[in-house]
């Protein structure tokens, strides 16, 4: 349980969630990490707090460095639990200390643990005086939450960005430069997807904003510290925000009688014709969050149901709620199915689609086991659509 110091006098000292798998309904097969930050100065800070579970390690690192009785102020990005989880245990040390937060931040965190604490709001532009540094804060409403805030330290080129750049990941490097690239960037993608893809504008606005201070460190509240990779992650925040595909199509299907897996097998063929990159996911296999990461970056987005009691599988209705929560932007759809009588499903899919604010090619909708010659016809149809 050792913190980490980042900078001289500037400590992480957050909880390592080693087992997480789920965070609500995203599978967090890397676990994770709430990152909270202590900084020495004539006033002793903390930034951000961790799950309630890790309250005690989070304690633990920080009483290596200093007594938590002498803790002045608590500053809270954000209030989610995973952020504000420890804030009664850490209080209950340093009763006098001054919680800061936005507008909405300190509303969320009275109603939520109804404790009569010393609080201060701040807004954008306001500064806190810690003796050698200041600390500025810019509201960055719905970033994830509406009260997020971030916290920028000119005199260390460092932002404490909260959930913004983070990433689902558990490890004992603290550094982006010490951890596999790739494995960073993947993990910040399926983030993005699964818990910042709604908020596009926000995103942008945000961007705007840290593009005009001077930054070498952003130190997020879940995994990495990027020193390294600030331009990569910057860059790929824009085309994420900005909704930019690639030209990439995902076939994305459960199956009764394996007729609608033939359908999803031909539709994958038109979009490679058309030299697509290609992602088939079997609903029964593959997480919707995992799924999510791949349409982060998807152009089409094909979905398959047969028909099941006049509606659709419930695999494809528990991927069609949790697709329009994070509602991606500027996508093209396909509804597909097979069915026996009824038949609604591909209707049922493609209002859901549209509802999404897709634009939709001619749907694919075939009786039993497909007949080759009309499943052709309709394949036929298909690549013609593809732009
Ligand atoms: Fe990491 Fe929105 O909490």
């Amino acid at each position: 349980m050792l913190p980490k110091e980042i900078k001289k006098g500037i400590y992480w000292i957050g909880g390592i969630d080693w087992d997480l798998r789920n965070f609500h309904g995203y599978l967090t097969q890397r676990g994770s990490t709430y990152n909270s930050y202590l900084i020495i100065d004539e006033k002793v800070t903390l930034i951000d707090n961790v799950k309630y579970h890790l309250a005690d390690e989070m304690i633990n690192r920080i009483s290596q460095i200093i007594d938590p009785a002498k803790i002045d102020y608590i500053i809270q990005n954000h209030i989610e639990m995973d952020h504000t989880g420890s804030l009664p245990t850490i209080m209950e040390k340093c009763s006098n200390a001054k919680i800061i937060a936005s507008p909405k931040g300190v509303e969320g965190l009275q109603k939520h643990f109804r404790q009569n604490w010393n609080f201060r709001i701040v807004k954008s532009g306001d500064i806190l005086d810690l003796g050698k540094r200041k600390l500025h804060f810019v509201q960055t409403p719905m970033v994830h939450w509406p009260d997020n805030m971030v916290t920028y330290c000119p005199e260390e080129k460092m932002l404490f960005s909260n959930d913004a750049f983070g990433q689902h990941l558990a490890s004992s490097e603290r550094f982006d430069d010490e951890f596999p690239f790739n494995i960073m960037m993947h993990e910040a993608a399926k983030y993005y997807a699964n818990i910042v893809l709604p908020y596009g504008r926000q995103v942008q606005k945000a961007l705007k904003i840290v593009g005009c201070l001077e930054i070498d460190t952003i130190c997020p509240s879940h995994g990495l510290i990027i020193r390294k990779y600030i331009p990569q992650i910057l860059e790929k925040y824009k085309e994420w925000s900005a909704n930019e595909v690639e030209k990439k199509a995902l076939i994305i299907y459960d199956t009764m009688w394996k007729s609608t897996e033939k359908l999803a097998h031909s539709v994958q063929e038109a979009f490679e014709t058309k030299n697509y990159q290609t992602r088939m996911f079997n609903l029964q296999y593959t997480h919707i969050s995992d799924i999510m990461t791949e349409i982060l970056t998807a152009k089409y987005i094909c979905i398959g149901s047969p028909t099941l009691n006049n509606n659709i599988l419930p695999t494809v209705a528990s991927f069609l709620t949790y697709l329009k929560g994070l509602a991606p932007k500027g996508r093209i759809g396909l509804a597909f199915g097979s069915y026996g009588w009824g038949g609604q499903s591909v209707g049922i899919v493609e209002k859901e689609l549209e509802s999404c604010g897709f634009e939709m090619l001619e749907q694919i909708k075939l009786q039993y086991i497909p007949d080759e010659k009309i499943l052709e016809e309709k394949i036929k149809i298909l690549i013609s659509q593809i732009q």
